[in-house]
């Protein structure tokens, strides 16, 4: 879910609704505002659907200097008018919005509020309630915040809280769920992300687990878990607001497919020297170079590229590296070797998945990385070290630009760390100019989208499923492959291994289902090849993805040659056009597919 907040701005709705807009890939089944003035008016707008429903049911009467916004991801309850944000006490005197899950929000209700009317089935309204409810019992706005958040047990949250009472304030606090607050001029904000607020302001505050802050339009007081004020210096985002403009493209999801090339040779020109030489930091390198084993540690695309760089790590610095799904990995824990390293993938950096393990790897020690696509994200900050992606803001939900960047940096610092334990194929491997002829390789691929619109038309649009198969690396972006189609298309894909799909999954192919191979491996070539003719005799339409090398007449999409650790850079970019491709062609929203958000902030 997004949330914004200003205090002191007499364009206070504009602000709200715009920062929505820019936050929508965080959630956008629902949506609302509360906003009020010095005079005491005041306004609660909600509606289900999208940023662009909720502009529409504001209108013009509807205006103040103060207030707070929501899009939301529905965990508890429904999509509904009722259900989203901000939610509201009894008596219309308390407004929350909130990011996270209340665990024991059942608990708290049956204890404190059973006299209480509820009007939605969220666990937010609980908390609202319960602000309300010690008000009532005598105590300040702030004191009955403070009770009620020492009640959550094991939750997550963001919250914003207004008091109608105290029209300039906002009650902000956070535990495990990202917040900042931006310093404006005259005024002040709170944002999930720092793109919300652009428009207003380059400077911000983070916030720590557990602090509680009192925002008013000049001051910013912020108290950490024992009550004692905290000092803190702001950090300055350099990005442009234009950044995250779509520009003449028709969804974000095309434009960050385009920007691959560009990002492929920024990242050889940031990390990679002419001379061979890398610009990874020395510690980090030697810190790797220690571990005896390498967990690699993400969610979704981000777990893809991961598999990827299992591979690249175990061949360039020949250290046992294992992936893990981080839901997983936090709790069941797998045993670990004595000098453990781990390396986070996250575009977001906010991946409540993730994070639970980064704060386990952290209890115990263990050194750790952070690959981000966003500085300043809560798993940079919290790991011992951070390595950017630098491909500008990916707003699409189906990620593309941050798995083919993550892979690339994985390669780099494989490099690296092979170098520093004098692997030779690591000091051979010249990834500058390899990185060069993937970017001009995607470049090629991407010249030649309308070919593949047809055959995501011929194969896919009218598909209710489809498999991805290809061996070892090549099936890992298998993988990737089938995610994008499933995401933005719904069309149900797998990713399978090639040859283990005849023991058991081949029982789904009937006439006409689309199986695609991938194929970019010199020892496995054949054997895919043959898995693809078991499917075919049993009615499948076929569609090659091979390498140039390996390619024969009668392939559907040759890709450019490159060394053959870094193939899925090429190979993954016709499967995400194939994905985009179908759900444009289907009518579908591709930037903003049904039941997903982009960063996803609970658990
Ligand atoms: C969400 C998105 C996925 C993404 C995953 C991990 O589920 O819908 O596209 O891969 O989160 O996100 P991260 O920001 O950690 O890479």
């Amino acid at each position: 879910c997004g949330i914004v907040g200003v205090t002191g701005n007499d364009n206070a709705v504009e602000i709200l609704l715009e920062g929505l807009q820019k936050l929508e890939y965080r959630g956008y089944d629902s949506a609302g505002i509360y906003v009020n003035d010095e005079n005491g008016s005041d306004y609660l707008v909600k509606e289900k659907g999208r940023i662009a429903d909720l502009k529409a049911a504001v209108g013009s009467e509807v205006h103040g200097t103060t207030g707070i916004g929501h899009t939301r991801w529905a965990t508890h309850g429904v999509v509904s008018v009722d259900n989203a944000h901000p939610q509201v006490s009894q008596d219309h005197r308390f407004y929350l919005v909130h990011n996270g899950v209340i665990e024991n929000f059942k608990e708290l209700k049956a204890q404190y509020l059973s006299d209480v009317t509820f009007t939605s089935q969220t666990d937010t309204e609980v908390v609202v309630q319960l602000v309300d409810y010690f008000a009532k019992q005598g105590m300040p706005t702030k004191e009955a915040f403070l009770k009620t958040l020492s009640l959550l047990k094991g939750s997550s949250y963001a919250f914003l809280l207004m008091d109608s009472n105290d029209p300039e304030t906002l009650y902000v606090a956070k535990n495990k769920s990202p917040l900042l607050i931006g310093l404006g001029d005259g005024c002040n904000v709170v944002c999930s992300d720092a793109l919300a607020m652009l428009n207003v302001t380059h400077e911000f505050l983070e916030l720590q687990d557990g602090e509680v802050v009192t925002i008013t339009p000049n001051s910013v007081e912020i108290l950490d878990r024992e009550g004692n004020g905290v000092k803190r210096e702001s950090f300055h985002v350099e990005m442009d607001a234009q950044e995250t403009d779509k520009g003449t493209y028709p969804y974000y999801m095309l434009k960050e497919i385009d920007e691959q090339p560009n990002v492929m040779r920024k990242l050889a020109q940031m990390y990679l020297q002419e001379s061979g030489k890398t610009n990874v930091e020395p510690e980090l390198v030697a810190a790797i170079k220690e571990a005896d084993r390498i967990h690699i540690v993400g969610a979704g695309t981000s777990y893809h590229a991961g598999l990827v760089g299992r591979k690249l790590f175990e061949k360039l610095t020949h250290t046992p590296t294992e992936v893990h799904v981080a839901s997983e990995f936090a709790y069941e824990k797998p045993l670990l070797g004595e000098k453990p390293f781990f390396i986070f993938l996250s575009q977001s950096g906010e991946t409540a998945d993730s994070r639970e393990v980064l704060v386990n790897v952290n209890a115990e020690n263990y050194k750790s990385l952070t690959i981000t696509n966003v500085q300043n994200s809560t798993l940079s900050r919290e790991a011992t070290f951070t390595m950017l992606l630098n491909a500008g803001p990916e707003i699409s939900v189906a990620s593309t630009k941050a798995y083919t960047a993550q892979i690339a940096v994985e390669a780099i610092l494989a490099k690296a760390v092979g170098m520093a334990k004098e692997q030779v194929i690591a000091e051979e491997f010249d990834l500058r100019q390899q990185l060069g002829l993937v970017a001009t390789g995607m470049q090629a691929i991407i010249d030649e989208k309308e070919e593949i619109e047809d055959l995501a038309k011929e194969y896919f649009v009218d598909a209710s499923r489809a498999f991805y198969i290809g061996r070892g690396i090549d099936h890992t972006v298998s993988l990737e492959a089938a995610l994008k189609l499933k995401e933005i298309s719904y069309v149900q894909a797998e990713g399978f291994a090639a040859g283990e799909l005849k023991h058991g999954t081949i029982a789904l192919i009937e006439e006409g289902t689309p199986v695609v191979g991938i194929i970019t491996q010199d020892n496995t070539a054949s054997l895919t090849r043959s898995n693809l003719q078991e499917t075919l005799s049993r009615g499948a339409k076929i569609i090659t993805i091979v390498r140039q090398a390996l390619a024969k007449d009668d392939d559907t999409i040759v890709i450019p040659d490159v060394d053959e650790m870094i193939t899925p850079l090429l190979s993954v970019i016709p499967a995400q056009l194939l994905a985009y491709y179908t759900s444009l062609n289907k009518g579908l929203d591709v930037d903003r597919p049904r039941n997903l958000a982009k960063s996803v902030t609970v658990e």
